[in-house]
């Protein structure tokens, strides 16, 4: 049966361009509906939307309707992606504030269970503005995901970021999106770890580093749409819980290391992406700990290296690792891959702020024990954790 992509197209110069997007969308068979603002409209006449997309476009809420249905209500079920490109701040400002006053944002609200993908451009100012921002990191936590504006001279002739990403890059990811998962690992028991641990110093202190855990998240949620069973043993994030996995939640090195041995035996292949504290202080202090007029030292003892003892220790399992480094990264991954007994070390540089911790990129050298390497661009974090079962499974 063909997949079904609802458009909707919000007013700015890019709009011309959501017509390659649907053109090249259309050529693979896919079933397209345009929602058009009205501030769109003036941009491209409706009718172009209409020859290119073959479907009657929707523009008004209360026109006549063709059919005997709600549309925006039938336009959201019919859906099995929606994608807002260009997508404008005020798009963006509506959904991120529950605003539905029009048939895009209606139909956006109404929408459960395909996933709606904002494509925005717009002026460098105006998406660098800390509302923008603020709307998108709210809508991200919500689930709703983006493609990364470009940067480069923009219509009103500054030079930044906010062009409408490349069109072959929108439709990739709409045609990834739509692509039937292959269930490449089905039957496939895998543990994950995820985010960063903490070291408590006193009931109100603790160390710990800048781990979001995005990355071991991605990992958890590609096994499972590949059809792994999954258990993921999380530090504290702000992320929210995948979906069909089961989630461990802990705090320490400790906790952590228990876990995972727990479930190790069980598991076929055990990826570790979360940031673990190699020290803690030796003495926790039960009580808070007052400042006086001299310095503080406190004292750290090393913590369990879980992966190495891991690598001790492992049978059947395919153990990978990641190398979070600042320097000399490839030779470093590769000390750890070797010293931890690792069957693949993930390697990535820590230092580029668009990739990493925190970031929704990555950019990551693949390993494995037999020294092939994979050297990947940048890309999504759910890419990455694709690339590392591809290899997983090639190269095992
Ligand atoms: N790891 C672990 N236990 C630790 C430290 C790290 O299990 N105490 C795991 C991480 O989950 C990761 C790999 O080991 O998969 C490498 O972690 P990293 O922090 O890059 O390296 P370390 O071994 O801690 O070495 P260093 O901090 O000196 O770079």
């Amino acid at each position: 049966m063909s997949k079904c992509v609802v458009i909707g197209v919000t007013g700015g110069i890019a709009v011309y361009k959501a017509l390659d997007v649907i053109s090249a969308l259309r050529k693979k068979d896919i079933e397209v509906h345009v929602i058009m603002t009205e501030s769109a409209s003036k941009f491209v006449n409706p009718l172009t939307f209409q020859s290119i997309s073959q479907n009657m476009v929707v523009t008004d809420m209360f026109a006549e309707p063709k059919a005997w249905e709600i549309q925006h209500i039938s336009l959201a079920q019919k859906a099995d992606l929606m994608l807002i490109a260009p997508a404008t701040a005020n798009i963006i400002g509506k959904v991120a504030n529950g605003i539905a006053d029009d048939m895009l944002s209606t139909t956006i609200m109404a929408a459960a269970k395909a996933k709606v993908i904002f494509a925005p451009a717009m002026n460098t100012n105006m998406y660098q503005n800390r509302i923008v921002q603020g709307n998108i990191e709210k809508l991200k936590s919500y689930g709703y995901e983006f493609i990364e504006p470009a940067s480069g001279r923009l219509a009103c002739g500054d030079i930044g970021i906010g062009k409408l990403a490349d069109v072959n890059t929108i439709v990739e990811r709409v045609l990834t999106e739509l692509s039937d998962k292959e269930q490449d690992l089905k039957g496939k028991k895998v543990l994950v770890s995820a985010g960063p641990t903490i070291a408590p110093i006193d009931p109100v202190r603790y160390l710990t580093n800048r781990s979001t855990g995005k990355m071991g998240y991605a990992i958890a949620e590609e096994a499972r749409d590949r059809g792994a069973e999954v258990i993921l043993v999380s530090g504290p994030t702000n992320l929210n819980p995948p979906k069909n996995v089961r989630i461990i939640n802990i705090k320490t090195n400790e906790e952590m290391k228990n876990e995972i041995f727990n479930n190790f035996e069980w598991a076929d292949i055990v990826i570790k992406s979360a940031a673990v504290a190699d020290y803690k202080p030796k003495e926790y202090s039960k009580e808070k700990i007052k400042k006086g007029e001299d310095d503080l030292n406190i004292c750290l003892t090393r913590d369990n290296d879980i992966l190495k003892s891991l690598g001790d220790i492992k049978t059947h399992q395919v153990l990978v690792g990641f190398a979070a480094e600042s320097n000399d990264v490839l030779k470093n991954a590769e000390k750890k891959l070797k010293n931890k007994n690792l069957d693949f070390i993930v390697a990535n540089d820590i230092t580029s702020s668009d990739t990493g911790f925190g970031s929704e990129d990555n950019k990551v050298v693949i390993i494995s024990k037999n020294n092939e390497k994979l050297e990947l661009e940048k890309m999504s974090k759910k890419e990455v954790a694709s690339n590392i079962f591809d290899m997983i499974l090639e190269k095992r």
